[in-house]
């Protein structure tokens, strides 16, 4: 045998030897399969009727008072295969549903949580005692270890996307959760939306205001401000990836909303076909207003309003909206400050095009 083959084994040598090694639970590295890091996730995109329709379905089927929460999990075709409920290796997209005068128990744990409203008239996310109302469109946090619990005291369902680190944190075996002590629901303070009118004005906020959580102190960003936001953005600050986009952001800090999540809102006009690139960070998104498709490798992904995608890591990709059409508004969260707070996020413009 060759020198050169660092991973050749030596003639007659070792047959006892890794019987022996796996007894005692020690594997030779140099035997493992090799397989790639990264690609197991696959892209997909789920259509609003049918996601809605099933989780109507699921409301006859289970009610809040027998399950902890009504929730249909988004699984990644890719990861499923492997036993991996996820929709990309980090994080988990979710529906819930909760229905008039149902109440989803109070709890925390370790993963971290941000929703995405889709339907809900006088429905509300509490966290750690603090009442957001939830309208289709805006972005609530329940961060890492913060008491939440959600009511719906409307008469219509109420319907929104969870966006969870949960498979991050179940990879590192550090999965804790608790129930509310002896109560259903947690008790909330007087004043409803605290967050939002302590930092109502963008660049103030209370004289001698200190924060020292690792996320955002501001629980809900309403989606009035984002569409606003998104309208008044100078057009040349466009991405030629994303179009018109912006971060939702921890106004202590200027750094994401929490310390794995990421998560932003972009307005793709009539007419933008932006450029390729792809980066190792992932992104789950919803179609909040428009249509049109997103092109990831060789897949087209045709979205309309209500729908949600998945893009993997890694995976190049490009949004198209056609020139006739209104403007579009994608709301997505991503992976990219955890990959970032370790150095290794990569990304990469497609230099062909
Ligand atoms: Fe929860
Ligand atoms: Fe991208």
């Amino acid at each position: 045998m060759s020198k050169t083959e660092p991973s050749s084994e030596r003639e007659g040598q070792g047959s006892d030897f890794y019987e022996d090694v796996k007894r005692q639970h020690l594997a030779p590295l140099w035997r493992q399969r090799r397989r790639p890091t990264h690609g197991r996730a696959v892209p997909h995109l789920w259509k609003w009727p049918m996601l809605r329709a099933e989780m109507m379905r699921a409301a006859d089927v289970v009610s809040t008072e027998d399950i902890e929460r009504r929730v249909l999990g988004l699984m990644n075709p890719g990861l499923e295969k492997e036993g991996i409920f996820a929709t990309t290796p980090n994080l988990v997209g979710a529906v819930q549903l909760i229905l008039p005068g149902e109440v989803a128990v109070a709890h925390h744990h370790t993963p971290a949580a941000l929703r995405v409203i889709l339907e809900s008239e006088r429905a509300y996310t509490c966290t750690d005692g603090e009442r957001c109302w939830m309208e289709p469109g805006d972005v609530i946090l329940t961060p890492a270890w913060t008491y939440h619990d959600h009511g719906n005291e409307g008469d219509k369902p109420a319907l929104w996307l969870d966006g969870l680190d949960a498979p991050l944190i179940q990879a590192m075996d550090t999965v804790f959760f608790e129930r509310y002590p002896g109560q259903t629901q947690q008790p909330q303070q007087e004043l409803h939306e605290a967050s939002v009118r302590r930092f109502r004005v963008a660049g103030m906020r209370p004289a001698g205001y200190s924060w020292d959580k690792t996320y955002s102190p501001l629980t809900k960003y309403p989606w009035r401000d984002m569409v606003q936001a998104l309208n008044e953005m100078p057009a040349p600050e466009a991405s030629e990836f994303d179009d018109l986009r912006l971060e939702y952001f921890n106004p202590h800090t200027g750094g994401p909303v929490m310390p794995t999540i990421a998560c932003y809102a972009q307005r793709l006009r009539g007419g933008v076909h932006t450029s390729r690139h792809r980066h190792s960070s992932v992104g789950i998104f919803y179609v909040f207003r428009g249509s049109g498709h997103t092109v990831v490798e060789d897949e087209r992904l045709e979205w309309s309003a209500g729908d949600i995608f998945v893009i993997p890591g890694w995976h190049w990709h490009e949004h198209v909206n056609a020139a006739s059409r209104e403007d579009a508004i994608l709301i997505s969260y991503t992976d990219e400050p955890l990959l970032k707070s370790l150095g290794i996020h990569q990304e990469e413009a497609d230099g062909s095009s």
